[in-house]
């Protein structure tokens, strides 16, 4: 849209009201680094459902108004308005981060009709054509910026050169770096300029757009053809600085059960009881730590939600008793589509109290998943996610710990929901094109606020679909994968950006989802997998079986070494999130995040940091028994063997099949628990302190590892300082009984006698 000149500009506090011949822009401080960008292009000023609460602080700006330019200034940012609604934005040096395109975008060449069906004709798909939006706001581009973030989207960290829907899709083709859309819906990314960085975070739930420098060398762009331009620029000096400031406003991951850390073994095909007890009995036959087990579809009444097949699963409060005594838990998956059955209560009761997505006629939308013709609960209104949070109630009754949203995008097997099916955003009617996105961001809501009512404990949810800020209510797995080298390949840059967008719990399919695994991919893929913050093994029905004790004694040997390193590690992992609760920064962090200054970072996909401590370098091409690993300036150990390694180079190390390349940095203090096989009271007994030679300095954190009770201060946290080769330990907070019977001291360089 053309806004032509600039009649006048007011200020109203932080908020900064620019008219122009054709329209208003409003500008507003959130804090000296967030700036929003506001239009109603809509009529509609919709409420965020990434953004809950008020972020805004008060913050001192400044405004002139000069001749066809509005500068408004806070303590960090200088943003210039200009003509035509051009936005231009300034660190406080008045450095240029961010400024608009002032150029036309190129139209892009369309095939002719004839071509298009020769081309068809061999199968090949025609890409559409990226045509001007409604709403687009096109940025310059410069030769050297690097872009991140954007959710879980396909191929590699760095998104430069590549073009991106945010419109949840559940597409279970193999994904590859072409695909434009996933499961989630992200719509924030990270520019990494040669100096300078800043975030962009659009916060439009209808379906977006988003060109990093595909179309052209000369601009990138985001753009929408519905909702309003409603963007938030975010500020800082570093990487580490916008995801503190993106996870500000749309919030952090709250500290998860300490049991939920542990090793999860899943599959669609877990078909009745004996299945599930086989599975808890092998764990523990084999020596393989284990935490929870988890239920598909399966054990439902014909794919009802909320019900279970009493054949197969005569006696679910029993079985999780039973689990329960091995000090395993039991995770159920629910999908939202609710079968269309008169003598089903939950559809009965929905029917009743109006709680389905309607057709604009006025009838209930159907369409079909899993269990045939279902219809939708409309999770935008308040009324139905409570309705839906009590409906877990039977399922918390019979013990079950975790709950598991799947097919929330939502799925559709009919094709996909019209855009004008009605949803509500609370008390506001809208349609589907509106609320898809949120979807499953408001079933998972649902799903944490029922669980936190019925349980008291900090609910484990998972979720398959997200909108931005989804990590207050639930963690999130990558989908249906396939067990292809290329998706283990992809796990690290996927993994890394969704954590770079305010998601840190998430994993992948651990052995791939589709297709069938080898041996060798399952060995890789657990080295992987263990260092990543969901570690679940999740397959398909139709995939060869893929437990560790399918392959061979050499591939349960290796899968237990690595269960063993992350059931070790569970303590730094607990402690990273409850630092991530504080400030919002990843566990899983890509080499970029911790070091941006060294340009050697900036494309790195095959290797990643877990907090500040540890590198790891885990093989992911299939044959390898090498790996090429960057350690960034300073020095090195290696964890396996104690080796000191001097960075600022690439090294070459040797990685046979069960050996995954781990570094640690000089100063680190890494706590380990003793060896256990599964989460339990034991975690209290003793702590390991592994230490590296070096200067260091480390905070420790213990609590319960289940509710809320450390809100109130009950916890303890340990400050630990190792100075010339001297270890101190001292209490730096008291509020949690168990505190350690032992405290170890280790040199980190010298090989543990693990006996
Ligand atoms: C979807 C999920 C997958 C699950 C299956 C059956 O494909 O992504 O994890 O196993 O549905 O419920």
């Amino acid at each position: 849209m053309s806004y032509g000149k600039i009649a006048d500009a007011r200020q109203s506090g932080s908020e900064i009201l620019v008219t122009f011949e054709n329209g208003e822009l409003e500008v507003t401080a959130y804090t000296d680094s967030i700036i929003r960008v506001f239009s109603d292009l809509s009529g509609v000023r919709p409420v965020s459902h990434a953004i809950e609460g008020n972020k805004r602080t008060d913050t001192d700006v400044t405004m002139s108004l000069t001749e066809g330019c509005v500068t408004v200034s806070t303590k960090e940012l200088t943003v210039k308005i200009l003509d035509e609604g051009k936005i231009d934005f300034y660190d406080k040096n008045g450095k240029a981060l961010c400024q608009d395109y002032r150029g036309e975008r190129k139209t892009a060449k369309e095939l002719s009709l004839e071509m298009k069906q020769f081309v068809e004709q061999e199968g090949h798909m025609l890409t559409e054509k990226s045509t001007d939006h409604k709403i687009q706001v096109v940025k310059k581009l410069d030769p050297e910026d690097c872009f991140y973030g954007m959710g879980d989207k396909t191929g590699f960290m760095n998104k430069r050169g590549y073009e991106y829907v945010s419109w949840n899709t559940d597409d279970p083709f193999p994904h590859v770096d072409s695909y434009k859309s996933l499961y989630k819906s992200i719509p924030f990314f990270i520019t990494l300029k040669k100096e300078g960085v800043f975030g962009i975070f659009y916060d439009n739930t209808f379906r977006t757009y988003f060109d990093f420098g595909k179309e052209s060398d000369d601009y990138y762009f985001f753009a929408a053809d519905e909702g309003n331009l409603n963007y938030y620029f975010i500020g800082g000096n570093s990487i580490q600085d916008v995801v503190k400031g993106y996870t500000y406003l749309t919030g952090t991951a709250p500290l998860p059960q300490l049991w939920t850390l542990g090793y999860h073994q899943s599959r669609w095909g877990y078909r009745c009881e004996a299945d599930i007890r086989e599975i808890a009995e092998n764990m523990k036959k084999y020596d393989l730590p284990c935490d929870a087990v988890h239920m598909d579809i399966d054990y439902m009444r014909g794919y009802r939600v909320f019900t279970v097949d009493e054949e197969k699963f005569p006696d679910i409060g029993a079985l999780t008793d039973e689990i329960h005594r091995k000090g395993m838990h039991l995770v159920t998956i629910i999908d939202p589509g609710v079968k269309k059955d008169a003598e089903y209560s939950v559809y009965k009761e929905g029917m009743e109290k109006g709680y389905f997505a309607v057709t604009p006629e006025g009838g209930v939308y159907e369409n079909a998943v899993w269990p045939g013709t279902a219809v939708y609960p409309d999770f935008g209104r308040r009324e139905v996610r409570k309705w839906w949070g009590e409906n877990h109630r039977m399922l918390m009754e019979k013990g079950i710990d975790g709950i598991w949203n799947d097919m929330n995008e939502p799925a559709s097997f009919e094709g996909e929901l019209p855009e004008d099916v009605v949803f509500y955003a609370e008390e506001r009617k809208s349609c589907h094109s509106e609320m898809h996105n949120v979807y499953g961001h408001n079933m998972a809501r649902a799903a944490y606020e029922g669980l936190k009512e019925l349980t008291g404990k900090r609910p484990f949810v998972i979720t398959r679909a997200c909108y931005s800020g989804s990590q207050k209510y639930a963690m999130a797995w990558t989908g249906d994968n396939q067990s292809l080298w290329a998706h283990l390949q992809m796990a690290i840059p996927q993994l890394c950006n969704l954590g770079l967008s305010g998601m840190p719990y998430v994993g992948t399919d651990i052995g791939g989802f589709g297709a069938d695994a080898t041996k060798e991919l399952m060995c890789r893929w657990i080295e992987l997998g263990c260092l990543s913050p969901f570690c679940r093994n999740h397959n398909a029905i139709s995939s060869r079986e893929q437990e560790p004790w399918t392959f061979d004694e050499e591939t349960i040997e290796i899968y237990r070494k690595y269960l063993k390193l992350r059931y070790a590690l569970l303590p730094y992992l607990y402690d990273l999130f409850r630092q991530e609760e504080e400030n919002g920064l990843p566990l899983m962090r890509p080499m970029v995040l911790q070091y941006e200054k060294d340009p050697e970072t900036r494309n790195m996909n095959g290797q990643f940091m877990l907090g500040e401590s540890l590198l790891a370098a885990p093989v992911v091409e299939q044959g390898a028994a090498r790996k090429m690993v960057y350690l960034p300036e300073g020095i090195w150990y290696d964890y396996w063997t104690g080796e000191k390694l001097e960075g600022g180079r690439y090294v070459i190390r040797k990685a046979a099949l069960d050996e995954c390349p781990l570094f640690v940095k000089a100063g680190s203090i890494l706590p380990h628990y003793p060896e256990m096989d599964h989460v339990s009271k034991e975690k209290d007994k003793e702590l390991i302190l592994r230490v590296y030679p070096g200067e260091g300095e480390y905070f420790h954190y213990q609590d319960n590892g289940e509710d809320f009770a450390y809100r109130d201060g009950e916890y303890n946290l340990y400050h630990i300082v190792s100075r010339e080769g001297q270890v101190s330990v001292d209490l730096a907070h008291q509020g949690y009984e168990a505190a350690y019977e032992k405290v170890l001291v280790q040199d980190g360089t010298k090989v543990p006698d693990r006996e």
